[in-house]
Order: C-alpha cells, then structure tokens, then sequence
C-alpha cells in the first residue's frame, strides 16, 4: 500500500500582499533580528508570535563560543511563551533573519531547523492547536504554512512514549 503526505502553502510576493495582522508580526520579526547574538554566524534570527490572547512574545538566536551550546530564535521564542503565557496557544508565528555577512542576500525565507520543528510540533501538541507560520527575509517573497507540525511529518511525540 502507497501512501502520501502532501501539505500547501501560501506564497506572496511580499509584506505588502499579507493581512494586516500578518504584516505586522512579520515587521516585528525582522526588527528584532537586532537583538540577536550571532558573533560567529552573523546570521541573524528574528521571531515574533500572537498568542490567542492577543499578547506576543519574541525571540532571537543565542550563540556560544561552544557553537553547539546556541539556541535558535524559535526555541528562545517558545521558552519565553512557555514560561510567561503558561498554555496558551500561539496562532502564528513569523521567523525572519538578516544575514550581515552577505548584505542584501536576506530576501527569501527560510524554514526551521529539524529541532526547532519538534519543538514547535510538540508547543501544538500541548496547546491542542495549530500554529500558522510565517516565513520570509528581510524582503522579498512570504510563505504561510497552517500548522508548524505540517513541517515535521511522522514526528516522535508524547503518546509515542504512554
Ligand atoms: N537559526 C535560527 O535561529 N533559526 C533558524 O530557523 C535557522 C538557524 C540560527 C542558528 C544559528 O545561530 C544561526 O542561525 C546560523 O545557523
């Protein structure tokens, strides 16, 4: 037996061409791509979410001069929500990054690390919703995903472990 897994997606051409609330957590993605600490990449991620009630939370990457001790903006992101919004479901979040050692290079998306996925898999799973994600550069073209878990097909969860 063959079987499939397919997903869509939006794609605009840019920030211009979202809904208002979209277009705006976008922009609050690509400012806070400063308050990220990237001395070694000098890639830098920015993260911006809406919770259900109306509140939002932030996220940058944190690096190390122990490289694998960096944290991603997503997983920074998700800690803050975890911690100062308890339970509470993210509707969207958007990612962005501003690649300072190659200027003007950062105007396409990107899309989370295989980490950051689980991570975000499991902030639905928890919150028994789906979380929309945006993704783009500093300009340029926009992808809307429906569901962060959408990124992640036959992910490892927590009734994998019951
Ligand atoms: N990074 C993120 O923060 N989020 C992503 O979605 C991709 C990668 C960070 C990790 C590291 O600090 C830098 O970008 C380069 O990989």
């Amino acid at each position: 037996m063959k079987q499939e897994y397919n997903f869509g997606y939006e794609v605009y051409d840019d920030i211009n061409d979202l809904a208002k609330e979209d277009a705006e957590l976008l922009a609050e993605a690509r400012k806070i791509t400063q308050k990220a600490y990237a001395p070694y990449s000098n890639f830098m991620v920015g993260a911006a979410a809406l919770l259900n009630n109306g509140e939002k939370v932030y996220g940058t990457n944190q690096e190390n001069a122990s490289y694998p001790v960096g944290i991603c903006a997503e997983r920074v992101l998700l800690a803050s929500a975890s911690m100062l919004q308890t339970d509470e479901p993210i509707r969207t979040i958007a990612v962005s990054y501003n690649n300072l050692s190659r200027k003007g290079d950062s105007n396409h998306p990107i899309s989370p690390c295989g980490m950051c996925r689980q991570s975000l898999a499991e902030y639905e799973e928890r919150t028994h919703q789906h979380m929309r994600v945006i993704l783009s550069g500093m300009e340029g073209k926009v992808m809307v995903i429906e569901s962060a878990g959408q990124l992640l097909p036959f992910s490892f969860g927590s009734t994998d472990l019951a």
